[in-house]
């Protein structure tokens, strides 16, 4: 009988159902803060670096000196992908999303680890590690022949967050930019049991490999009320074009019952404390870049968000400001995800790890609201 009987709970969207016990990260929404192995991630976007978080996240604690040396040379290692992914990329129809390119080329990359019949915790978190380290290469390379420009090939005098820069852009980051890409990633890279982390953890737990797993994540990432949002928030100011223009573009879109990018969150009903840093330095840029427009605009959004919704928890997330630095920055609109998916790769890794020490596959029930007893009529019949 396919029907639950009995005292059953039903959660849409799972919302407030624990489905696993993690110490990687906690988020209190109420309060607004986010705290990775302990340490809150002010502290980490103000001292810390990309190889050192990831560090943490996977392993628990902060690299020691040699630690560190060691994780930043298996990244700057790996970062070089396959010549055969190399061709696809260039031969890749120049309307796909490189979103479509990240995952494509996941799944092919896998085909090529030489770890790829090994399930065991020490080749998954070698698998982790290489994944990490090409995953920056593969968008960077098919953004920039996306547009017409030679690709730009890893340079291993560079860290991790400097050499995405270099090969989007061609050139070699100062130290500010440099920073605020570290920056950029450290707040981005794990989140609890969000969509995204719970898709890679639901496919790891069959004991299938850790590319399919992260091709999930890439997936589900993908869409607008996940990481997809930062490229909508940007479409959005766009589309409202001056501070004049929000105030009926938004009041318009709140009695249309229409979601506004890059506000709301299901965990956190105050001010999220990523978005938080993101605006600040979102407002630097602009300041420095002399193009305060975007954030001028976002700010005005931001005012009138807060005083229609404020009160329903209704607050910027992260993708409200990040697609605004992006922009000054130089980047394409369509490499924002991506992005998101670079840093958010050593999150996920580290869920699937942590799960798999322990794994049992997830297996929830539906409430079944069909018919019963239904008779079979023949084909010539019906
Ligand atoms: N704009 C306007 N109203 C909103 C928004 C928004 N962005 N988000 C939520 N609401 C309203 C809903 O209309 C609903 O109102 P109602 O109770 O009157 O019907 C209420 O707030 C609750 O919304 P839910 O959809 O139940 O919230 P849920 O937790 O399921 O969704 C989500 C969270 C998907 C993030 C949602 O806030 C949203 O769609 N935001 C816009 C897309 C976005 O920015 N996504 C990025 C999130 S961060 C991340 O994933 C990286």
């Amino acid at each position: 009988m396919g029907h639950l009987t009995g005292e059953v709970s039903y959660s849409k969207g799972l919302e407030g159902v624990v489905a696993a016990i993690t110490s990687i990260a906690v988020i209190d929404g109420e309060a607004g803060k986010l705290i990775y192995r302990g340490i809150p991630i002010e502290l980490l976007a103000e001292h810390s670096n990309f190889e050192e978080t990831a560090y943490l996240l996977w392993f628990g604690d902060l690299p020691k000196k040699d630690e560190l040396e060691n994780l930043k040379r298996d990244l700057i290692e790996h970062r070089e992908v396959p010549e055969e992914l190399v061709d696809c990329i260039k031969k890749a129809p120049r309307d796909t999303h490189p979103m479509e390119i990240l995952r494509t080329c996941v799944s092919m990359g896998g085909c090529f680890d030489t770890d790829k019949n090994d399930n065991s915790r020490g080749a998954n978190i070698r698998k982790s590690i290489r994944l990490t380290a090409q995953m920056p290469t593969m968008v960077a390379y098919y953004s920039r022949a996306r547009r017409g420009l030679d690709i730009v090939p890893p340079n291993s005098n560079l860290s991790h967050a400097q050499n995405l820069y270099y090969m989007l852009t061609g050139e070699i980051p100062n130290e500010e930019i440099s920073r605020l890409v570290d920056v950029i990633l450290i707040l981005h890279m794990e989140h609890g049991m969000n969509a995204s982390t719970f898709a890679a953890m639901v496919i790891a737990s069959t004991l299938s490999d850790i590319y399919s797993a992260i091709c999930g994540a890439i997936s589900a990432l993908r869409g607008p009320l996940h990481g997809g949002a930062n490229e909508r928030v940007l479409e959005m100011l766009q589309e409202i074009g001056s501070v004049e223009n929000v105030e009926p573009y938004i009041m318009q879109a709140i009695k249309e019952h229409r979601r506004v990018m890059g506000f709301g969150h299901r965990v956190y009903k105050a001010y999220d404390p990523r978005a938080r840093i993101l605006k600040e330095y979102a407002e630097r840029l602009s300041k420095e870049k002399k193009n305060t427009k975007w954030t001028q605009i976002a700010e005005k959004i931001e005012e009138v968000m807060i005083r229609e919704k404020g009160k329903k928890g209704i607050f910027p997330n992260v993708d409200f400001y990040s697609g605004i630095i992006y922009n000054l920055l130089g980047f394409p609109k369509e490499v924002f995800t991506p992005i998101f998916a670079i840093a958010r790769v050593v999150g996920w890794t580290a869920h699937v790890l942590e799960y798999l020490q322990s794994n049992r596959i997830f297996r929830p029930r539906a409430l079944y609201n069909g018919p019963l007893d239904v008779e079979y009529i023949p084909i010539e019949k019906r």
